[in-house]
């Protein structure tokens, strides 16, 4: 049975900051950031958007060309969650309108969330070929105003449906998972800020990779050159570039160029947006179908990483017409729409979203019409609205 990606849903908040602005406020010289790092621009999410919100809005992007009533499985992935009990998933099937038969819940590991989820839905859409899968990735990059990661913020969500004869693109069979209780990057219950050894973490990713790929070619004898792309959990796009350099080592020049020419179009994104944890690895997807210029029957490479550390490295097959599919001018659209920050409105807005509104006190968004957030808390209860 063919499974895998039939929809995909993009979501980022509508204010950002330039790396050349906060360069200059952090002085640092500008290309440290645009080259060294890789990042152009970062999304902030003010304090009314948050997991839920963006989750909302992501999966809005495609609802109305869905059967909801086929929806059997909603999974939320995030390691921003709103409540330490009840899922994001049960605001989120509410204010879709979901049905109350739906099975659904959040599911946590770093950066890994969202595949955890979609591995999930494509087992259940195995055992259920006549339901499908809604999983979300939604999440705020945050690590502080000055802090050595403060370059690598960002905000935003994905939504992904899953189902039988999937129109965008094949999960291929066969995975290579790796995973080892280290301590690279985590966030403690009394911190709304991440923490990370950023040195480390880029040397466990890397070794990750090289782990998760080579497992899998072996197991489904596969050489590099069997793979039109190779994309990746992008916290920030020089991550990636530096797995994609030791994935082209000693291939020949035509493997390497294709790589690397499907690389920079998958990173197109990850750029201007940030980090956005759960969904980085399929804003990476998104943003190669959008701007690179892949046939169906492409052969395209995941590889997916959280903190702690998780990895799992998988491969999917482009459908026919899965540019139909796509909606690049609305995704392009979000992105350009986004306000321009000052570093220093960016400062008080990043430190005001660190604190929980005063309970009772309505908020408002400045958020286009038809898009959600979060509204403050009732008796402690979060409440959502649509402008
Ligand atoms: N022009 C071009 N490149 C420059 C430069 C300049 N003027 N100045 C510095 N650079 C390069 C450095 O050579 C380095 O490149 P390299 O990684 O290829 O060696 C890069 O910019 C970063 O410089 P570095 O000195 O290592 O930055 P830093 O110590 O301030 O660290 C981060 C910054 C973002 C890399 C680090 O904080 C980090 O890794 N954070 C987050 C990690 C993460 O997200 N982990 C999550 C789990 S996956």
């Amino acid at each position: 049975m063919k499974i895998g990606i039939d929809q995909i849903g993009f979501y980022t908040p509508n204010k950002y900051v330039d790396m050349v602005d906060l360069a200059h406020a952090r002085k640092q010289d500008p290309n440290k950031f645009l080259i060294g790092i890789g990042q152009e621009t970062m999304t902030i999410a003010d304090q009314t958007q948050d997991a839920v919100s963006m989750g909302i809005n992501s999966t809005l992007r495609y609802l109305d060309q869905i059967d909801k009533d086929k929806v059997g499985l909603l999974i939320f992935g995030t390691e921003s969650s709103v409540d330490q009990s009840k899922s994001a998933s049960l605001f989120v099937k509410t204010a879709l309108n979901l049905s109350p038969q739906v099975r659904t819940f959040e599911v946590k590991e770093a950066c890994f969330g969202l595949t955890a989820g979609l591995m999930m839905a494509r087992d259940y859409v195995y055992s259920h070929p006549d339901k499908t899968a809604i999983v979300i990735g939604s999440d705020i990059a945050r690590y502080g105003v000055n802090s050595g990661g403060e370059v690598t913020q960002g905000a935003g969500s994905i939504s992904i449906l899953v189902k039988k004869d999937p129109q965008i693109m094949e999960l291929n069979e066969g995975h290579s998972a790796y995973s080892e209780d280290i301590n690279d990057f985590w966030r403690p219950n009394n911190s709304k800020l991440a923490k990370v050894d950023g040195k480390y973490s880029t040397q466990v990713y890397l070794d990750f990779f090289t782990k998760t790929f080579n497992q899998y070619k072996k197991e489904q004898k596969l050489a590099t050159k069997d793979f039109d792309a190779l994309i990746y959990h992008l916290p920030f796009t020089k991550m990636g570039l530096k797995a994609n350099r030791l994935a082209v080592e000693g291939e020949e020049e035509e493997t390497t160029q294709r790589l690397q020419d499907n690389f920079e179009a998958s990173k197109k994104w990850s750029a201007k947006v940030g980090n956005i944890y759960t969904g980085s690895l399929y804003l990476s997807l998104l943003s190669l179908l959008e701007n690179g210029n892949l046939t169906p029957g492409a052969r395209i490479g995941l590889f997916s990483y959280g903190s702690g550390a998780m990895a799992e490295f998988f491969s999917g097959t482009l459908v026919e017409g899965y540019q139909s599919k796509l909606n690049k001018e609305a995704d392009q659209a979000l992105i350009d729409q986004r306000k321009k920050l000052s570093v220093a409105e960016y400062e008080e807005i990043f430190n005001n979203s660190l604190l929980d509104p005063e309970d009772s006190i309505t908020l408002k968004s400045d958020e286009v019409k038809g898009k959600w957030y979060f509204a403050g808390t009732k008796n402690d209860i979060r409440q959502y609205s649509v402008n």
